[in-house]
């Protein structure tokens, strides 16, 4: 099929047009309200004006624009001072310039083909009829130049009209978009994040920490009780502490499976040995509920992000089995502009909240994913389905 490049920006100007022309008389009524101390009138059309050209900007450019978050109810002083408002109209004036302009040009390249041709066509019928540059078309000649001036309107809607379209684009969405964060709110956030890494580095530390108490401490423990015996036993009768050997044995072998247990949670091996996507290759081989992982190409990420999204993974595997009921559940993850992405998604009951208390499984994953500057998302409506996402920078 025939692809017309430059149809979809050349139709976002053409719109434009018409949305500059309204947000003219948005930004007439706004003003106009305000002078006459009246409830200020454009405020609605100023809203939905701004809403409609980040929708068409977030079209052409095949990536939503986003908002920043409206104005708390309090009125109309309050949302005229809001930071979300005054964005808006600032972009809904530009518009009202800019648009209508850039609008005019695509609504003028095919009116100035058509009229042009229409006047070479048509010139033995209307006397005194001009091209649109005013060259009176009154002789065969005259006419083949009026057909070659509407072709020149043609090459500008073919050649300046698509660039324009998109250029037009890219700055409104940049007008409508929340501003970049300053370097102070990325301090406050880094600051927090940073607070949030120590805390999941101490819960961490206390999870170590209670692992060896209560496994491996106590298996040595009975190591040396057993030992202990033995000795005394080997004073009394050699010969028949031949089995309290064996169970000391056991008990060092017990010993020892718990501490592989307790690394195995601070750095899975299967990290190591086979990257990422084998390791959650054989999370999704071991989850009772049958699972797919999408296959993915990955680039390498720093040990302690695979780690995070190795658990994050775990985590939400053994949620779905323990609380979904769902019958089907997707892994997916990919790398792109430095980013490690992850997605869990099930088909279950839904409901899923992450709970502040400690231990959660949840506000783990989200802590853990904090700790890395990352971002955790989670869908989960009653009904269903679930999805759970997370980004993780692999850059520092
Ligand atoms: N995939 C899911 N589908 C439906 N509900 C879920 C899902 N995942 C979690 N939930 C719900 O969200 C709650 C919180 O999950 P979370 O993992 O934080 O805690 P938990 O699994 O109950 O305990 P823990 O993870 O500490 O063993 C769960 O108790 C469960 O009710
Ligand atoms: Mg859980």
């Amino acid at each position: 099929m025939l692809r017309l490049r430059w149809w979809p920006p050349a139709r976002y100007l053409v719109v434009g047009a018409g949305t500059g022309i309204a947000s003219i008389v948005a930004v007439v009524l706004l003003f106009a309200g305000a002078l006459l101390g009246l409830a200020p009138a454009g405020i609605g059309l100023v809203q939905r004006l701004a809403a409609v050209e980040r929708t068409r900007a977030g079209r052409l450019l095949g990536a939503a624009v986003p908002q920043l978050p409206a104005a708390p109810d309090g009125g109309p002083v309050a949302v005229l001072a809001s930071p979300a408002f005054r964005r808006d109209l600032r972009a809904v004036a530009v518009h009202a310039a800019v648009g209508t302009l850039a609008g005019s040009v695509a609504v003028g390249a095919p009116l100035g083909l058509l009229q042009n041709v229409a006047v070479a066509l048509a010139w033995p019928l209307l006397p005194g009829a001009t091209t649109s540059l005013d060259v009176p078309v009154d002789s065969p000649s005259a006419a083949v130049l009026a057909v070659l001036t509407g072709l020149g309107y043609a090459a500008i809607g073919i050649v300046v009209v698509p660039p324009l379209g998109r250029w037009y684009a890219r700055s409104s969405a940049r007008r409508l978009a929340p501003p970049e964060p300053t370097l102070v709110e990325r301090l406050a956030e880094v600051t927090a994040t940073r607070a949030a890494a120590l805390e999941a580095h101490g819960t961490e530390l206390r999870r170590i920490e209670r692992d060896l108490h209560d496994g491996t401490q106590n298996r040595l423990v009975a190591v040396v009780m057993h030992l202990g015996i033995l000795e005394r036993a080997l004073e009394r009768d050699p010969a028949g502490a031949l089995p309290l050997v064996q169970t000391a044995q056991d008990a060092a072998t017990g010993a020892l499976a718990e501490l592989r247990e307790v690394v195995r949670h601070i750095y899975p091996p299967v990290l190591a040995d086979r990257g990422l996507a084998g390791a959650v290759a054989a999370l999704v081989t071991r989850c009772p509920v049958p699972a797919r992982l999408e296959d993915a190409s990955l680039d390498r990420a720093p040990a302690a992000v695979e780690a995070a999204a190795y658990f994050a993974v775990a985590e939400a595997l053994s949620n779905v089995a323990k609380h979904s009921g769902a019958e089907h559940v997707l892994v997916r993850m990919w790398t792109a502009d430095a980013t490690l992405h992850v997605e869990v998604r099930d088909d279950g009951r839904g409901g899923a909240e992450a709970a502040e208390r400690q231990g959660s499984g949840l506000t783990g994953i989200r802590r853990r994913v904090a700790a890395f500057d990352g971002t955790t998302e989670l869908i989960s409506p009653p009904g269903g389905p679930t999805v759970l996402r997370i980004a993780l920078p692999t850059r520092g």
